[in-house]
């Protein structure tokens, strides 16, 4: 799996349920490397965005809530993304701080648009420099960069 996030340098990612920022481009950089594949979220995360994001197979974690358009995932630890993966196509984890905490394990590849702006936050992703490594600097705006990191071969620890 692979996981996409924007965060400030603080690893901000959200407060109040939403994200404190919106960066001209930004959306359109996610919507372009997730369409066409699944993206995993958790419910809060859902809920913040609204609705089902079109072109892409929306899968909602949550124990208990029920919602329509998306395909509900009920046990993230049993949560076996290969019947997702067939053809190319990727699970895209998109947060929030909850799933990618739970799921960083399981990641091989992480694009991260880093805010050049701090921003007061209440989520944030986890630490992630001590297992991966930038192996690619995809774009560099005056407000964000985007960077690819790769699962580092050796652990720093
Ligand atoms: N900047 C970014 O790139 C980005 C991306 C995504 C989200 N965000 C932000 O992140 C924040 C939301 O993050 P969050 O951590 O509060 O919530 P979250 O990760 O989106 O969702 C948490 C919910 O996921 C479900 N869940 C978590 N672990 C589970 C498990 N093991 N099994 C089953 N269900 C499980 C639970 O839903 P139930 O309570 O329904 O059981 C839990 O309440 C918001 O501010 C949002 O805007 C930012």
């Amino acid at each position: 799996m692979k996981a996409i996030v924007a965060m400030t340098r603080n690893r901000v990612i959200g407060k109040n349920n939403r994200i404190p920022w919106r960066l001209s481009g930004e959306q359109r950089w996610f919507k372009e490397v997730t369409m066409g594949h699944p993206i995993l979220m958790g419910r809060k995360t859902f809920e913040s965005i609204g609705r089902p994001l079109p072109g892409r197979r929306n899968l909602v974690v949550t124990r208990a809530g029920k919602f329509a358009g998306v395909e509900l995932i009920r046990d993230l630890n049993a949560f076996d993304p290969a019947p997702y993966e067939l053809d190319g196509a990727e699970i895209f984890v998109i947060g929030g701080a909850e799933i990618y905490q739970a799921l960083l394990d399981r990641c091989d590849v992480i694009y991260a648009t880093v805010v050049k702006r701090e921003y007061d936050g209440d989520a944030y992703f986890p630490e992630f420099e001590s297992q991966f490594e930038i192996s690619e600097m995809i774009r560099e705006t005056p407000e964000f960069d985007i960077f690819c990191y790769r699962r580092a071969s050796t652990s720093k620890f």
